[in-house]
């Protein structure tokens, strides 16, 4: 298991209600998860959680069998080599491609980074566009340049909340594939938000529906489409 969440129990700091509680979750190796939900209910505290960003008030998490958080133990967020991708994906404005997608790679050796950034490069198939500002390339484009610059530091996992949502309808089912393809190339474990059912489908491997802070149901996606278990879940994938 490459990320186990155990009985977590966390409210945020301003409110006294709870939004996870003994909440588990665990993530294998490889996986594409998608954490479907409607809003507000709790996804992105989710990733939060698993990044660093927040701290639990009970339970335990680890990443590849090490303690992140434990009544004892805190990692901080930049330690837990975790690859992030947040809605409002903003690539740094003054700086180019290959700027922004080598930002938080901190290896120094020698050629190291000219040769992470062409495999990079490659891998989205914008070799050409390196000396471009974010403002000078396309939305899908960016989309793509920000996935790789979680990718840059050669994380345990990345995670992406609700990553689609700035894209607009057409390009919403062509950027789906192409993340698809680039991160099963990868072969990197991901997990992203979202409360759109067609990202869900269209690329996960396995779907976990939250409601309420609640795991209602989970597994592979196909199941969980042809077998809802409740009448909630059939709601969320009819139409
Ligand atoms: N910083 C905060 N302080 C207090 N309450 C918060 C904070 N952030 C989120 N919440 C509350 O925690 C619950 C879960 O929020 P969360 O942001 O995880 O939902 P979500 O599923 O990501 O929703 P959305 O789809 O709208 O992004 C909600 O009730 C929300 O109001
Ligand atoms: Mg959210």
């Amino acid at each position: 298991m490459l990320v186990q969440i155990k009985d977590l129990d966390f409210r945020y700091k301003n409110s006294d209600e709870y939004v996870l509680k003994n909440f588990n979750l665990d993530i294998e190796k490889g996986d594409i998860v998608c954490i479907l939900g409607e809003s507000g209910s709790g996804k992105s505290t989710v990733l939060r959680l698993i990044a660093g960003l927040e701290v639990p008030h009970k339970g335990i998490i680890k990443i590849d069998d090490e303690v992140m958080v434990n009544e004892s133990t805190f990692v901080y967020p930049e330690e837990r080599e975790i690859g992030v991708l947040f809605q409002d994906y903003a690539l740094f404005p003054h700086m180019t491609v290959a700027e922004n997608i080598l930002f938080g790679v901190r290896n120094k050796e020698k050629g190291y980074k000219e040769q992470r950034l062409q495999e990079l490069l490659k891998l989205i198939g914008l070799e050409e566009l390196r000396e471009r500002y974010p403002h000078q390339i396309s939305g899908g484009q960016q989309q793509r340049v920000a996935l790789v610059r979680a990718l840059a530091i050669d994380p345990w996992l990345i995670l992406m909340d609700e990553p689609f949502s700035n894209l607009d309808a057409n390009l919403q089912s062509r950027i789906r594939q192409e993340l698809k393809g680039i991160i099963k190339k990868t072969g990197i474990t991901s997990v992203f938000v979202s409360h759109d059912k067609d990202d869900a489908i269209d690329i996960a491997d396995k779907i976990v529906v939250l409601k309420d802070g609640d795991i209602i149901q989970q597994g592979v996606t196909e199941n969980i489409v042809s077998k809802p278990s409740s009448k909630y879940v059939a709601g969320l994938f009819a139409s």
